[in-house]
Order: C-alpha cells, then sequence, then structure tokens
C-alpha cells in the first residue's frame, strides 16, 4: 500500500518547493537466520522492515518514531541503498534505486545522506576534521585539492564551526561539536534528502536544542528534504511536518506533526503521546499514562492479524475482537487526514484515551479533530467507550495519583 500525502499534512508547515521528491513502495528489508557452521540453513528471517510505503514531499520533514527495534534505522539505510531491501521499490526523484548499482547508484547517493545518531562513533578517530568532511568530495571527485580544503572551511562556518578547526580531531570536540562535523560531513556534497538517524540522541538535552536549530536553518537554506528518525516523539513533533509512527516493521500511523499530536488515531499513538508530560501542572495531574504491557514481539515471528494485538488496550476495551487476531488491517485513510493501520481507529476520535494522552478537554478534541465524520461519529460512543476503558486501567493504564476518579470525568472535560 502507499501513503499518499493528505491534505491535512501541509497544514502544519508549508514545504518549501512542490513535488515528490521520495517514494518507498512496500518497502520490505529481511535479515535471514541461518543455522549450522558447515552447511548454513536459512530457518527465518528477521523482518525488520515489512511493507512499508511513504512518500516525501521536497523541503518537507517527515518524521519516523518507535520503540527500539521497530525498524526506524533499517527504513533510513535502505532508501540510502545502505541496506538492500528485500522488495518494494524506493523512487528516488523520479529514478527507481532498487534496479542501481555501480556508478549510476553511486551518482544518485551524492544526493542523499546520512546523520548518525553516535557522533563519537560515526567521526573515523584516525581523521582529522578536514579529512572527515573532505572524504566525500574525494570519493565523488569533486573539486582540487585548494578548492576542497575551501569547501571544508565554508562548511565548518556553515555548522557553526571555527573554520580554522579544520586540523583538529575529533577527540579535541564536545558532543555537540561532533555531531555539527556529522552535519558538514552530510552537507559536503550538496544532498536533496537527508536521512536523519537519531541526530540528537546521544547528546546532552542542553545541545539538544541547538542541533535542531541548526537542521532548521540549513533546511531554509539548501532546500534540505529531511527524514528525522527518533524513538521520541516529544522530540519530532516540532520539528516534523508530518510524522510516521512505526511498530514492529510497519508504519500503524502517519499524519501531519499537528493532527497527529491533537488528535492521535491508533492505539499505539496514544500511548506513545501518554507518556509525554504536559506543561500544564493541572492538566497533567489528571492525565493518565497507558503502559503497554510487555515487550515488543520479536520481528522474526511477528503476531497474527494486527502486530500490535498483544499490547493493544483497544482491543481489551471492546472485548478482544477476533478481527485483531486474524485480520492484518492496512494503513488505511481516514475522513480526518489520517493514516491509520487499525480495525477500530474510529473508536479512538474523542476517547478518554486520547483525551488524556492528549490533554485536551473533551469539546476542544471534538473541534480539534476537525475530521467530521470520524470523531463526531464517534463522539457519542466515547462515553461508554470511556468508562470501559477506565474499568480496564487496572490492566492497561496506570494513573497517577492525584487522577480523578476513574469513569467520572475525561481530565481537563
Ligand atoms: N544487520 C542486521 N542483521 C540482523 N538483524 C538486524 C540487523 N539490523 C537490524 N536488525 C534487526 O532488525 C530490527 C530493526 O532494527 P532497527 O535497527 O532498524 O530498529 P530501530 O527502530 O532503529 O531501533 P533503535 O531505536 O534501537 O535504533 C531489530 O530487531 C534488529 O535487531
Ligand atoms: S486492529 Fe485491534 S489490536 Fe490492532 S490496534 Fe486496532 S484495536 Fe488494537
Ligand atoms: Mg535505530
Amino acid at each position: 500500500m502507499t501513503v499518499e500525502a493528505s491534505s491535512a499534512a501541509t497544514a502544519s508547515r508549508p514545504s518549501a518547493t512542490d513535488g515528490e521528491l521520495l517514494r518507498v513502495d512496500e518497502l520490505k528489508v529481511w535479515f535471514p537466520i541461518t543455522e549450522g557452521i558447515v552447511i548454513e540453513r536459512h530457518i527465518g528471517d528477521v523482518r525488520a522492515v515489512d511493507d512499508v510505503s511513504f512518500a516525501l514531499r521536497r523541503g518537507e520533514t517527515l518524521g519516523l518514531v518507535g520503540e527500539s527495534g521497530c525498524g526506524k534505522s533499517t527504513t533510513g539505510r535502505a532508501i540510502i541503498r545502505l541496506y538492500r531491501p528485500t522488495s518494494g521499490r524506493i523512487v528516488f526523484d523520479g529514478v527507481d534505486l532498487s534496479s542501481l548499482e555501480g556508478s549510476a547508484l553511486r551518482r544518485m547517493r551524492r544526493r542523499m545522506q546520512m546523520i548518525f545518531q553516535d557522533p563519537y562513533a560515526s567521526l573515523n578517530p584516525r581523521m582529522n576534521v578536514s579529512g572527515i568532511i573532505r572524504e566525500p568530495l574525494e570519493i565523488h571527485g569533486i573539486g582540487n585539492g585548494a578548492e576542497r580544503r575551501e569547501r571544508v572551511r565554508e562548511l565548518l562556518a556553515t555548522v557553526g564551526l571555527n573554520p580554522d578547526f579544520g586540523e583538529r580531531y575529533p577527540h579535541e570536540f564536545s558532543g555537540g561539536q561532533r555531531q555539527r562535523i556529522g552535519v558538514a560531513r552530510a552537507l559536503a556534497l550538496n544532498p536533496d534528502l537527508i536521512v536523519a538517524d537519531e541526530p540528537i540522541s546521544a547528546l546532552d538535552v542542553s545541545i539538544q536544542a541547538q542541533i535542531i536549530n541548526l537542521l532548521e536553518k540549513l533546511q531554509g537554506q539548501f532546500d534540505l528534504t529531511y527524514l528525522f528518525i527518533a524513538h521520541d516523539l516529544s522530540v519530532v513533533r516540532h520539528i516534523s511536518d508530518r510524522i510516521a509512527v512505526m511498530y514492529l516493521g510497519r508504519i500503524v500511523e502517519l499524519a501531519s506533526s499537528r493532527d497527529l499530536n491533537s488528535v492521535p488515531l491508533h492505539p499505539y499513538t496514544v500511548a506513545l503521546l501518554s507518556a509525554i508530560p504536559v506543561p500544564d501542572p493541572v492538566v497533567e495531574s489528571r492525565r493518565r499514562r497507558i503502559i503497554l504491557r510487555g515487550d515488543v514481539p520479536s520481528p522474526a515471528n511477528p503476531p497474527s492479524g494486527c502486530r500490535f494485538h498483544t499490547r493493544c488496550w483497544l482491543r481489551e476495551r471492546l472485548g478482544n475482537p477476533e478481527r485483531c487476531t486474524t485480520e492484518d488491517p492496512p494503513l488505511r485513510p481516514l475522513a480526518s487526514g489520517h493514516e491509520v493501520a487499525c480495525h477500530f481507529a474510529e473508536d479512538v476520535a474523542d476517547s478518554i484515551e486520547q483525551r488524556q494522552a492528549t490533554g485536551r478537554p473533551a469539546s476542544a478534541s471534538r473541534a480539534g479533530a476537525g475530521a467530521g465524520s470520524a470523531a463526531a461519529a464517534s463522539a457519542g460512543g466515547s462515553a461508554a467507550g470511556g468508562s470501559a476503558a477506565v474499568g480496564g486501567s487496572a490492566a492497561g493504564v496506570s494513573a497517577p495519583a492525584q487522577a480523578s476518579t476513574p469513569g467520572t470525568a475525561a481530565p481537563g472535560a
């Protein structure tokens, strides 16, 4: 299935230019599991990415979030062809990368770069900064010695470092400065697309905002398109135009950043949002966090039907419908503009869990849903659904001590 940009997707921030830069169609990246030393036998596969589709417009930032091991990095690495897809298509600026090899692939790769999570591990400690940033220019035969030196100075200045620091080595820099060096290296070839794989996760909180600000400034300056990977929704929601939430190798929800944060429609997204504190002590004191039970199942043996069914609070609230375990829910567009992979996403709209996760009063939620039918239709059912859900809170929803009596009122309502 292909995820098209929804009309709501443009709501939060207009893209710098129109047009699609990247399209990922039914991407699968499976890692074989083998047994035996002398004779290797293929006994299964880790389905790291298992049928993922989305499109990226030029100049936009798509946030990709999900728990550890859900396949975010593998998706990013497959896009820039560090991994070969098991199946599916990656179309970059109209060219299908899946079929490219050799020099044709190298030429396209110039236009796609990656920023890695760990600025310590991703820089060669034996090379000085100038050599690190110059390397992509040398590999692609761009410029002569003097031009490359000048380009390195220019890039250092662009990322906010002293151009005279080129002779220094990575260990002489702080974490934030090293990540700036990583960004300079990624910019060296004037790419169109940057896959930023958790670029701030390894940094101190005080430095994280600086790197985010730098990436936003560079996006405007160089018309960059970002796939911004993070495990924390609170990190991506400010920088992203749209957000795709991944669970066990699949995208389970895709919407504009504003809509996903204000009216999440997949039970997993609701649980992720419920873990992010709201900066209003009154609202915060009434919120309840949805604790997902158990670990993420193994991608080598994903659950039948909906992959989330083993941990889903909504399924429990709905009385464990059989469909959840027998039928794999496709990513389907809802009236609100979200794409959601849940058979019962309409039951999430304006539910007590959704309102608690977002910290919004009921009336604002209905208005904010702006979706018309889906949200409005289910609003009537939310009271019943809400109380039933809270009744199940001992199982799946943790309530802070100050929480209002379960089932009596939605927080902030
Ligand atoms: N080279 C590999 N060989 C075998 N399995 C792999 C390989 N790379 C990743 N995996 C597995 O694929 C799954 C997805 O891994 P991936 O690194 O993409 O997850 P992630 O969402 O980026 O997680 P994290 O937040 O921890 O970085 C995991 O189960 C992981 O163990
Ligand atoms: S399809 Fe069922 S198990 Fe899956 S998210 Fe929806 S309610 Fe939960
Ligand atoms: Mg990762």
